[in-house]
């Protein structure tokens, strides 16, 4: 156990790591804690590679630290397809990358990165006759398994509970918690449901200061983060942490799944504030470990106290992007710029001016090309965007802030009517002023809808709370 990229003393920010144990990575021992997921104890520990792509062994790291795109997938206890960003560690935990010959991170069939780059392309290989394609098809599947399942569960199987409550409240960040407060002022009982392992969502890592609707005065995210478990516990409002709202069944019944548990829930109503996913932009090189969002990266800094990287290059203008460049340099990272393809700052002006009279360089109408290096991340090709000489940038970090997609999963499963909207990101559902959709009894608010400013968040949750609340009250709904 050697690497350490933890800040041990942060000017401004204390780290609640929680007790110190050892996890086994490849059979080697890794440092880890337990508030801090295992993908996060692998970045810290140095180990930024965690799987290999099926077709061309291209190295995978983790993306999001969210639980959206799956790119942290390794074999934990036996367990094959796991996301160890959504994973918490265990003494003694065994953990193991998939994909790479002899090892994901020197893997002799990288070379078919170079090899069969134009040329392999297995839907159009031996589609006939159809004996070789059954046979092909078997080959694929079996490589496409990250691993097999153990023949017998590790562990008890999970207790089945079945229990029922008036408003279910899934995703506790700023619309989730104004929804539950609101749906619980009336006295309803109100079941608060998060994947994280505490309440506040993209505020947990906000240091700027923001404004809240109904709240005097701008604090750091973080404080309002941190206020919330009071609220919630004096509102009675349950709150079911590290649990996943996995789905909704017949008669609206809510599956919830946590660590040696399913609980089918049977809400009257159910409030979706599942925010949205981290995407990527599109340049080539953009699957490489340590291209990053930049809430990935943000939580990395503010939530889990890592110095992520010696220079870092941030794409993107918007507040999570100019957050990073002005806390970043905090911690002694080196933003090598900030890289936007528009001709404007789409985030707050003032940040950005700040950000460059500490020294970091704009480049407003340039798009990032390429991501550089083959085995790990070296820099990046910048080209402007109305064509002329490119720059070149060496970092080893990339730090994306793209346009994130609601994640409209669950309002989708629940029979919504849904739309594509590219302006909010994705597809969205038609929701009328309180956040009601066609679907009765089933409410969204928040990132989910495509909103983004956290004023027009946080007043959604509430509406759609107060909505959820009324919901119930009516006798014909009970
Ligand atoms: S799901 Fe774990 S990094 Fe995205």
């Amino acid at each position: 156990m050697t690497r350490d990229l933890r800040i041990r003393e942060h000017h401004a920010l204390a780290f609640d790591r929680g007790r110190e144990v050892t996890i086994f990575v490849d059979g080697k021992p890794v440092r880890a804690y337990e508030n801090e997921p295992v993908a996060v104890a692998l970045f810290a520990a140095g180990r930024t590679v965690l799987a290999r792509s099926l077709r061309f062994h291209r190295p995978r790291g983790a993306f999001c630290l969210a639980g959206a795109c799956a790119s942290c997938a390794m074999e934990v206890d036996g367990v094959p397809g796991v996301r160890t960003c959504r994973t918490y560690p265990k003494g003694g935990m065994t953990v193991v990358s998939r994909g790479g010959f002899p090892k994901v991170t020197n893997d002799f069939l990288f070379a078919s990165d170079f090899l069969l780059r134009k040329g392999f392309n297995y839907h159009h290989l031996l589609t006939r006759p159809r004996f070789l394609n059954r046979l092909l098809v078997g080959v694929v599947r079996r490589m496409a398994t990250e691993g097999k399942l153990p023949p017998t569960p590790a562990g008890p199987p999970p207790v089945l509970t079945h229990r029922a409550c008036d408003v279910a409240v899934v995703g506790a960040g700023p619309a989730g918690v104004a929804a539950a407060l609101a749906a619980a002022e009336g006295g309803r009982s109100v079941v608060l449901i998060d994947e994280e392992p505490a309440v506040g969502g993209r505020l947990r890592f906000e240091v700027e200061a923001v404004e809240l609707p109904g709240v005097a005065g701008a604090a750091p995210g973080r404080e309002f983060a941190a206020n919330m478990p009071g609220l919630l516990a004096a509102a009675k409002v349950e709150v079911l942490a590290r649990a996943t709202a996995a789905g909704r069944y017949a008669d609206g019944v809510l599956l919830v799944v946590r660590e040696g548990e399913s609980i089918a829930l049977r809400p009257g109503a159910l409030v979706v504030c599942a925010g949205a996913m981290d995407q990527n932009v599109p340049f080539a090189g953009n699957d490489l470990p340590r291209v990053m969002s930049a809430r990935a990266v943000r939580r990395l800094t503010n939530v889990h106290g890592l110095c992520p990287a010696v220079a870092t290059l941030i794409v993107g203008t918007d507040a999570d992007a100019l957050s990073l460049a002005l806390r970043l340099p905090e911690i002694g990272v080196r933003v090598v710029g900030i890289v936007e393809p528009g001709t404007r700052i789409m985030g707050p002006r003032a940040m950005a001016t700040e950000a460059q009279r500490r020294g970091v360089p704009l480049f407003l109408s340039y798009r990032i090309a390429r991501a550089l290096g083959r085995f790990h991340l070296t820099g990046a090709r910048l080209e402007p965007v109305a064509g002329g000489e490119p720059i070149t940038l060496r970092c080893d970090l990339i730090a994306v802030a793209g346009r994130n997609a609601p994640a409209y999963q669950l309002l989708d499963q629940a029979g919504c009517d849904l739309r594509l909207d590219p302006a909010r990101g994705g597809f969205v559902a038609e929701l009328d002023e309180d956040g009601r959709t066609n679907v009765p009894g089933v409410l969204a608010a928040g990132e989910v809808t495509g909103a983004t400013d956290l004023g027009e968040i946080v007043r959604q949750g509430r509406a759609a709370g107060l909505a959820a609340s009324d919901w119930i009250g009516s006798p014909s709904n009970r």
